[in-house]
């Protein structure tokens, strides 16, 4: 593990880790809409090799491994014990015909992957690393020479309301409360482009296609729901803890 994440690796390990590997389900059916936009945009081919970067509980390792089938091959990397632990769990009931799942504790930032992959995909899970720079080129070297990358990240703050509308409604109530730097490691990182596609293409990315992806997110059915979601995860789940 690279020492330049260890604050990372100790979050996702710690108190978040537990809660988001308790609460996969839940967190699953919210990002429903965001999954198949994903596998839309990756269009995985059968019997491909594909790493699932920052795969949290697996849910899109074990789509993955059912789209590119039983010639195919799933590694799903991760820094979170927690996680991996809740992936595995799930993995052991895998739908038949799904390609084998490789699960691994790995910093992708530094981590050699051994084989080569086709496609690398994540679900918001690329916008942590300390040195976004050496963690894409990292992964450029774990891909073929075809081979694609194919990840969600989020948009500004202010275009995800699921996170603004909370933000603003606590923020008067906690002093001193103040975003995260937008260059530090978080869930907004990427959220201007400008930022982001000098990385890819200094990483030696080609063809780079950086779409929005609009989808309603129902955080909860009822408001009492929705409030329990907004306020244990995201960036109003942080300046409330700390
Ligand atoms: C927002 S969660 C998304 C998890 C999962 N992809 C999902 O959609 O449910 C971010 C994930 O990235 C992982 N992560 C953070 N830094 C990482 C790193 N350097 N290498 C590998 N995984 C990392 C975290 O442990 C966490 O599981």
């Amino acid at each position: 593990m690279d020492p330049g994440n260890q604050a990372q690796i100790d979050y996702w390990n710690g108190e978040v880790g537990q809660r988001w590997a308790e609460n996969h389900r839940a967190l699953d059916a919210v990002f429903t809409p965001f999954t198949r936009a994903l596998f839309d945009a990756a269009d995985l081919r059968p019997g491909a090799r594909v790493l699932d970067i920052g795969c949290g509980a697996g849910e899109t390792t074990l789509i993955a491994a059912e789209r590119v089938g039983p010639s195919g091959h799933v590694t799903g990397a991760d820094v979170s014990e927690p996680l991996l632990a809740t992936a595995r769990t799930r993995a052991a009931a895998r739908a038949p015909g799904a390609a084998p799942v490789a699960w691994l504790r790995a910093d992708a930032q530094t981590h050699a992957f051994d084989a080569p992959f086709d496609h690398a995909l994540s679900r918001f899970g690329v916008m942590f690393f300390d040195d976004s720079a050496r963690a894409f080129a990292q992964l450029h070297r774990a891909l073929v020479g075809d081979g694609r990358l194919t990840f969600l990240c989020w948009r500004a703050m202010a275009e995800n309301p699921w996170v603004a509308l909370p933000w603003a409604t606590v923020l008067p109530l906690v002093p001193d409360a103040a975003p995260p730097p937008s260059d530090a490691p978080g869930p907004f990182r990427f959220a201007a482009r400008e930022r982001l596609l000098p990385i890819l293409e200094g990483a030696g990315f080609r063809d780079i296609v950086c779409a929005p992806t609009d989808r309603t997110m129902v955080v909860g059915e009822t408001p009492e729901a929705a409030a329990g979601f907004v306020v244990t995860r995201g960036p109003v789940a942080r300046m409330l803890r700390e």
